[in-house]
């Protein structure tokens, strides 16, 4: 991964953001270019809009997932808070038909993992450069990289796409099919949905608050 060795660096390697009309020395440039860029199609990206109307898909269609979009979606996990801001994931965006299928296997043979757009988040608590006990920057770790692919989730539903998380997965396995040390936290599947659902319900959200004076 580039990426760890040079900092500056906002994407994982072999992935090509589409919109490359920018100085890459300026900081941030390529990814206030991106977050800016116009969406294709008339969404609501009003994000109570987008959070009142998420529901996860496992069905996709096979129509693909157009470059921008998912230029959109990186960038979005690039804007989650990280502790300290030191950016403690990386992301694995597999692209191949045959990766794809290695990673339905490691998830528990979940067929859906095969979906158009397939990232994995992935810890990375060696950029996490605090003077802290092991434990804590691990912790640090997971939180960004959960932050992150939250953060990417609910970009793709503003983008008029829907997404499946999975956390049911055995670690060694992906990490073998992405060839990375890294421990995986989560993955994220993205594509056009087969059916729009509605939302699933809630507990009440008095049952969930507990106020503390
Ligand atoms: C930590 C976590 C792990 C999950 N793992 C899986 C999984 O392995 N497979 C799956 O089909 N869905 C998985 N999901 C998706 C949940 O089943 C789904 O988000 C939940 O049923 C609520 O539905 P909603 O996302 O439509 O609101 C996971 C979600 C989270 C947050």
């Amino acid at each position: 991964m580039d990426s760890i060795d040079n900092p500056e660096k906002i994407y994982p390697s072999g992935y090509e953001p589409k919109e490359i009309h920018t100085d890459v020395n300026v900081r941030n440039q390529l990814l206030n270019e991106i977050l800016k860029s116009s969406p294709t199609e008339f969404i609501n990206t009003d994000l109570f809009t987008v959070m009142s109307k998420r529901r996860s898909t496992r069905k996709f269609t096979d129509r693909i997932v157009e470059t921008v979009k998912i230029d959109k979606i990186i960038a979005a996990a690039d804007t989650a808070p990280t502790a300290g801001n030191f950016q403690g994931f990386e992301i694995f965006y597999v692209k191949s038909p045959e990766k794809k299928q290695q990673l339905v296997e490691a998830c528990n043979n979940q067929p859906y993992v095969h979906a158009p757009v397939v990232l994995v988040f992935c810890k990375n608590p060696s950029r996490v450069k605090f003077n802290f006990p092991e434990e804590v920057l691990k912790k640090f770790a997971i939180q960004d990289a959960t932050l992150a692919a939250a953060y990417s989730q609910l970009a793709a539903q503003a983008l008029g796409l829907s997404s499946i998380w999975i956390g049911m997965f055995d670690e060694q396995k992906v990490m073998k099919v992405i060839n990375t040390d890294l421990i995986p936290s989560s993955i994220l599947c993205i594509g056009y949905p087969k059916q729009n659902k509605f939302p699933k319900p809630r507990r009440n959200l008095q049952e969930i608050v507990h106020a503390v004076w």
